[in-house]
């Protein structure tokens, strides 16, 4: 894992429907960075229809956190990946989602570069999530689970922005998906990446 030792590793931390994923296509395209969200890895095993991806989809229908060692292998995996195709920049997102996912990465995987987070009102996520739901054929995004992943993010997530206070970007991101924009970039360009 020489190479992964040596990438850059952006953290992209919010609650449920805060706009992580929005924000992350649009640093794609202007930064050129890989895009990992692990909400996206465990629906892929979940599509999988293995025994795992049961297990994992049973778990997010609660809006619970997955099992930490299910989660790191898969980011692991795919960013070994991307590594060995020349990849050195990685948006993380949706992860560390406790403290000890944060630990368990960066002494297993990689260090962290930078923290971006998302400041969202529970309402906006709520508002955001509903709506999305009618489309997205997510099994999450409905009233009771959303409930569920707020309170998740609450007890179990927003601690972090205080252990990464030092790294941290806090974007106030209630605004338009560009206007949210504008602040990502003032972070991306103050880095040498
Ligand atoms: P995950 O897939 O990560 O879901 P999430 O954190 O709940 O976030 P979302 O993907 O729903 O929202 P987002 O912040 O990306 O917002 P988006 O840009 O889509 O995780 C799902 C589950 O997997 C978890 O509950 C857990 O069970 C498990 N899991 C994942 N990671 C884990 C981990 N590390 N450890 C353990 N378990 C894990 O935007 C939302 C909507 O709003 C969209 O419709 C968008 O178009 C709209 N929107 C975005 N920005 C704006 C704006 N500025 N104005 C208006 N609308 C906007």
């Amino acid at each position: 894992t020489g190479g992964l030792k040596d990438a850059k590793v952006l953290f992209v931390i919010g609650g449920p429907g805060s706009g992580k994923g929005t924000q992350c296509a649009k640093i794609v395209e202007k930064y050129g960075f890989c895009h990992l969200s692990s909400g996206d890895l465990l629906r892929a095993e979940v599509q999988s229809e293995s025994d795992r991806g049961k297990r994992l989809n049973e778990i997010m229908e609660k809006g619970e956190l997955v099992p930490l060692d299910e989660v790191l292998a898969l980011l692991r995996d795919a960013m070994e990946k991307k590594v060995s195709e020349g990849v050195k920049c990685f948006l993380i997102d949706g992860y560390p989602r406790e403290l000890e996912q944060g630990e368990r990465f960066e002494k297993e995987v990689a260090g962290c570069t930078g923290v971006l987070y998302f400041e969202v009102s529970d309402d906006t996520m709520i508002q955001r999530l509903l709506e999305r739901g009618k489309t997205s054929g997510r099994v999450d995004d409905n009233e009771e689970t959303i409930k569920k992943r707020l309170e998740t993010f609450h007890n179990q997530t927003k601690p972090l922005i205080d252990h990464y206070k030092d790294k941290s970007n806090i974007i106030k991101a209630e605004g338009t998906v560009d206007e949210i924009f504008t602040e990502v970039q003032k972070y991306m360009d103050s880095k040498k990446w």
